[in-house]
């Protein structure tokens, strides 16, 4: 099998995270703080946090809340911040994840939300989100990196439009955490959501949110914590306020794992095996008449190709691709419908190839050998 489906979720996970979570099985699973001892520098919840506290450039990890992935970051930052009677701001090229909690909320009548297009390659010029945004706007939200085309933006820029507004800024981090480099710090992030099974090799079911100190959500859950159980209200402080419940700790060392590997394997290391593979795919596909590509040559994270044969829907595509060849892509919408005008790729979507540091060039050059292949199928007329 040749595996082109990191962006839903990667695969193979470094031998380090496979042998982490084995191994967490082999003796019993109790959270430090769970039993009273609270044993900062070998707990490996708070190890979790620091690491991912370096990659994310954060001051203080304890403003990193674990959750179950950001499914659940975005909805907590969504629903928990003060948005009612007023605007939000989001980009054409967001994931349901963040479409359909404000799309709720809009529905409830209790705010307006605005999309701001993309380009057909699925950027988004930060002119046009401060063109967009209003005297109520009171959330900006965006998706760093295009889970479709690898469209990446430039938070920087929209952190200081949203901040100039007096808006909050959050940014989905699903498809850049690990994959490109993320300062929270230096672009000023109010709230970053990211999930642990993608670029960040972990097991799924793991995730977190990043939030500013000074910034307060509502938590979208309370309950257990383990220690101060004599209040009967959630406790305050972090990131205790939002984690209830027994915490995913198989899943939060998998994350250890994972992020200790990106950091010793090096952002930049990863970036360069996945751009020279993404080169190769542009080379080789780039001027084929019979395809049409999306994904972009600037403000990438060089790891989806996105496109379409021509005369074929993504569906078919990706059937012969498995039947065939026994390459596995993803075809379709990709949970982000808004995208698909601007793509002009209504109704059936696209077909999407996303390699990892782990894809070698000989499985690209036979991924481009089956595309070449299906193009060469007599098409409808
Ligand atoms: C851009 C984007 N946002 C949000 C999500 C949701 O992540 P999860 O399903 O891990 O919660 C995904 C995952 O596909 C994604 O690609």
């Amino acid at each position: 099998m040749i595996y082109l489906n990191n962006a839903a979720t990667s695969f193979p996970k470094p031998k380090e995270v496979q042998d982490a979570v084995m191994a967490s099985f082999s003796g019993p699973l109790v959270h430090a703080s769970r039993t009273g001892l609270e044993r900062e520098d070998d707990d490996i919840v708070y190890l979790c946090r620091t690491r991912l506290a370096d990659l994310f450039n954060i001051e203080d990890p304890l403003q990193i809340v674990f959750t179950s992935g950001s499914t659940e970051a975005l909805n907590l930052a969504i629903k928990g911040l003060p948005l009612e009677g007023g605007n939000v701001v989001i980009t054409a090229i967001e994931h349901n994840s963040v479409i359909r909690p404000l799309k709720t909320l809009e529905k409830e009548g209790k705010i307006t939300v605005t999309v701001v297009e993309c380009d057909r390659n699925g950027y988004v010029y930060p002119e046009q989100i401060a063109e967009a945004i209003r005297d109520d706007t009171r959330a900006v939200v965006v998706n760093h990196c295009s889970n479709v085309t690898g469209a990446v933006l430039n938070i920087a820029e929209i952190s200081k439009i949203a901040h100039s507004a007096g808006a909050y800024f959050i940014v989905d981090a699903s498809q850049s955490a690990g994959a490109i480099p993320i300062d929270c710090k230096n672009w000023d992030i109010d709230l970053l959501a990211f999930t642990g099974h993608k670029s960040l090799f972990g097991i799924q079911g793991i995730g977190g949110l990043y939030i500013k100190k000074g910034i307060e959500p509502k938590p979208l859950k309370v309950g257990g914590t383990g220690i101060l159980s004599e209040l009967l209200l959630q406790p305050e402080g972090m990131p205790i306020h939002y984690e209830a419940g027994t915490p995913n700790t198989p899943g939060i060392i998998s994350l250890y794992a994972g992020v200790q590997f990106l950091l010793q394997t090096g952002l930049d290391k990863i970036i360069e095996h996945k751009k020279k593979l993404y080169q190769i795919l542009f080379d080789e596909l780039g001027d084929n008449p019979d395809i049409e590509i999306y994904s972009p040559t600037e403000h990438t994270s060089y790891s989806n190709f996105c496109f379409n044969v021509k005369g074929m829907v993504p569906e078919e595509v990706g059937y012969v691709l498995e039947a065939s060849f026994d390459i596995w892509v993803r075809t379709g919408l990709h949970c982000a419908p808004l995208l698909l005008p601007y793509l002009g790729v209504e109704p059936w979507g696209t077909v999407r190839a996303s390699h990892s540091y782990f894809t070698t060039e000989e499985e690209i050059y036979k991924f481009i050998d089956a595309v070449r292949k299906i193009t060469l199928i007599p098409k409808r007329k």
